[in-house]
């Protein structure tokens, strides 16, 4: 698998080239099988590629495949997918979007905060945003630009730099502006679809620490208090990498708080009533998780086939509490909270034969009374959480 710039064959060096001349046959773009001047058969990849991918592929068996891939293949790229399936690929790399785009800017490795749009929602930027923070988003198309203008508006990261690169390597553009005008100076039209998206952020950032203002999100009531919710995620103990169900969701807090812990978290949440899971939706999007995956109904039925989980929290009905438990992995974590006595006896039993750690949690917010402060208590909550 050899990496090609914009600047095609002139821009490889001699070991890819040679690479690439040892090939039986080649595969890669239209676009990119054209830059080669070699009289091997080449078979363009078609459109959508990962179905077709193995018929492709097969016939083939015994010779020597040459793959064409933009830049680092791994880097948003093929070569992850080919990897995966083959295990033993051999890959020559050229130097990837990322690093010429940090190159024009003067932006270190250590810096800069990588996010790939590239065929995938536009929210997902909104988790890196911090001030003074600098991002660069490997764009899906020519309207990444300024959907990333309009999302940081509504952000409150209007007074962000932005800076398209287009054609790295190749007949190079360089668009300057500001998020909150960018749509007013710059000509969506004349965007190249083959661009990267510089933000130099200006703004104030929300924490990636579980605990939230209640405000934060979108609800009905039924959420998972700041207090609980931190004391929740606390037990859930994010681990960067794992997955989380929410079982019973509601307004999705819980996971995704968890999401945002860390990018590659992973979190399904499950909620009965189609309009709170709506909610769900635009409550992951909003905050910066879009992948969030939410399953419109009830637990435990809801549950079957989903991928084991690392943590579990039931917010409110307990009626899946054993299937949770036997489904975590070995070393996950559950959390389960309970209001009502005859639920908080399940939490008691479930205490008496397996163990972990009962809770009993009583928030008391200071609010007006009369003329002076009182204090206003919540529902106390019992709270059982356990580690497999
Ligand atoms: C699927 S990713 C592939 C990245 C590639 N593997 C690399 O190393 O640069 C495609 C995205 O990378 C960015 N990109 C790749 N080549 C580029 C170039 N020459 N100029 C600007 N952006 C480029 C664009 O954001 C494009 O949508």
């Amino acid at each position: 698998m050899v990496g090609i710039g914009a600047d095609g064959w002139a821009g490889l060096p001699e070991p890819a080239r040679a690479e690439l001349t040892a090939c039986d046959v080649l595969f890669g773009s239209a676009r990119q099988l054209d830059l080669v001047p070699l009289d091997l058969p080449k078979h363009p990849w078609p459109s959508p590629l990962l179905p077709a991918l193995e018929e492709l592929l097969s016939g083939h068996e015994g010779r020597r495949f040459g793959v064409l891939a933009s830049g680092d293949p791994l880097l948003s790229g093929i070569g992850t997918t080919l990897v995966k399936r083959f295990g033993d690929v051999r890959i020559v790399p050229a130097v990837s979007s990322v690093t010429l785009a940090r190159a024009r800017l003067g932006w270190s490795a250590e810096e800069t905060e990588v996010v790939s749009v590239v065929g995938r929602n536009v929210h997902r930027v909104t988790r890196a945003l911090a001030p003074g923070a600098r991002v660069l988003v490997l764009s899906s198309d020519a309207s990444t630009p300024a959907a990333i203008a309009e999302l940081l508006t509504q952000r409150g990261f209007g007074e962000s730099k932005l800076t398209v690169l287009e054609q790295l390597g190749g007949a190079e553009r360089r668009v300057d502006g500001v998020a909150r005008t960018w749509s007013t100076n710059v000509d969506a039209r004349i965007v190249d679809p083959l661009n990267v998206v510089a933000i130099d952020c200006s703004g104030i950032g929300l924490s990636t620490m579980p605990g939230l203002p209640d405000e934060t999100f979108e609800h009905d009531g039924q959420l998972t208090k700041r207090d609980l919710r931190a004391s929740a995620l606390a037990r859930l103990g994010p681990v960067p990498g794992q997955l989380l169900w929410d079982v019973g969701a509601g307004a999705g807090s819980v996971a995704i708080e968890w999401s945002r812990a860390h990018p590659r978290n992973r979190a399904i949440a499950v909620e009965r009533d189609s309009e709170r899971a709506a909610r769900i939706g635009r409550n992951a999007e909003r905050l910066g998780v879009p992948d969030l995956r939410v399953v419109t109904g009830a637990a435990p039925e809801a549950l079957e086939g989903l991928p084991a989980p690392d943590a579990v929290f039931l917010g409110g009905g307990l009626s899946a509490l054993d299937v949770c438990r036997e489904a975590l992995r070995p070393g996950g974590r559950l959390v389960a909270h309970a209001v009502t006595l005859e639920s908080e006896q399940v939490l008691a039993d479930a205490y008496r034969q397996h163990g972990g750690e009962l809770v009993r949690l009583a928030v008391e917010h200071a609010a007006p009374l009369g003329r002076f402060t009182g204090w206003t208590p919540a529902r106390t909550v019992t709270q059982w959480s356990y580690q497999k």
